[in-house]
């Protein structure tokens, strides 16, 4: 008890000396506010991390700063104004450095699916190395969450600037929560929560990664999982969601496969600690794997439905026992030691001390 008691007040002091979760010397503190390279909050909510030629970048919601409800509608729908998709990028995991807004809203056209009266969330984006471009898809929303659609924008470059291409309702079935998987075998697979949110679809995308196929499965029907966040681990597909509870915190679950798409056998709540029951006030979003090694860091918002701009992020490293996979809470953590992992196994010369 003493000892919870002073790694909290610990953590409160260097949080007030130091008002950022990503320290100088590469500590993550989940659920404190992140600075980037140039001291500003990180605006990349509903994220996900793309790794490409040594470099992590990190995609997410830019959200406004002015939170309000939807008029008219009536449930807890806060919103901001879309801001577009942000991108940072970072080599050590923890010092993020603002590459701009690489999808930009339409401010011009008030029908288009990405005007700022939108929602854009959710964004992720893979890499296709056949057509070598980089492929953004996205939840689309209208101001009350009505249209349930997936957005989908390319790049020749991961920094952008994003071509918004369309939104669509993937094989005429709705969409919301989404996430992006691309498989060792270079096949990728849209995951969102469909039928009003009752069931999970996966969809197997189209070989340019710009289009569903008619391929999908139904998983967890009628369950209403949302927040999908999926990851592979020798050779067993791992899948994260939450309930639908709106912005606020629920249990999360956590479902292994053989095959991507299903069927998945849930394992549980994979969070330990406290407030395990509320996903640490937090809400899935995505997996990292740490390049060449077989570590993973799972990425969580916290949000704050009356402040959407000051929801914090929650990153804690996945802990395995066998396959079975589980979150432990940490007040604080280096990913430094997995990063140099990465070095043993890539570096020709293992006494070199460089870093990637
Ligand atoms: C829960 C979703 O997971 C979020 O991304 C967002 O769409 C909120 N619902 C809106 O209430």
């Amino acid at each position: 008890m003493r000892l919870k008691l002073f790694i909290h007040c610990a953590t409160l002091l260097l949080g007030l000396a130091m008002p950022c979760q990503a320290l100088a010397d590469g500590i993550i503190m989940p659920g404190m506010e992140w600075l980037d390279t140039q001291s500003r909050p990180i605006n990349a909510h509903g994220g996900g991390v793309m790794y490409h030629d040594g470099v992590y970048y990190w995609y997410g919601e830019r959200k406004s700063d002015f939170t309000y409800r939807s008029p008219g509608v009536g449930w807890d729908c806060y919103r901001t104004e879309a801001g577009g998709v942000s991108c940072y990028s970072s080599r050590d995991l923890c010092n993020w450095t603002f590459e701009g807004i690489v999808l930009e809203p339409d401010t011009v056209d008030t029908h288009s699916d990405i005007h700022p009266t939108m929602v854009i969330e959710r964004p992720k984006v893979i890499y296709n190395d056949a057509t070598g471009k980089f492929v953004m898809w996205m939840h689309i929303d209208n101001h009350n969450y009505g249209k349930a659609m997936a957005g989908v924008a390319v790049s020749d470059s991961p920094t952008g600037k994003f071509r918004f291409l369309e939104a669509i309702h993937p094989n005429e079935q709705i969409s919301r929560d989404m996430t992006l998987f691309k498989d060792d075998d270079n096949k990728a697979y849209l995951i969102y929560s469909s039928e009003d949110n009752a069931t999970l679809h996966i969809a197997l995308l189209s070989s340019d990664y710009l289009k569903p196929t008619q391929v999908y499965t139904r998983n967890f029907p009628n369950q209403f999982r949302e927040a999908p966040a999926l990851f592979k681990r020798h050779g067993k597909y791992y899948l994260v969601t939450s309930g639908c509870t709106g912005w606020d915190p629920n249990e999360a679950d956590l479902a292994i496969a053989d095959n991507i798409m299903g069927p998945y056998t849930s394992l549980g709540n994979p969070c330990r600690g406290d407030d395990a029951d509320k996903t640490f006030y937090g809400q899935s979003t995505f997996v990292i794997p740490i390049a060449g090694t077989d570590q993973y860091v799972m990425m969580f918002d916290r949000w704050n439905k009356h402040d959407l701009i000051s929801s914090r992020y929650i990153w804690l490293p996945i802990e395995f026992d066998h396959d079975t996979p589980s979150i432990p809470w940490r007040n604080m953590w280096s990913p430094s030691s997995m990063l140099n992992a990465q070095c043993t196994i890539h570096n020709d010369n293992p006494t070199a001390k460089t870093t990637f």
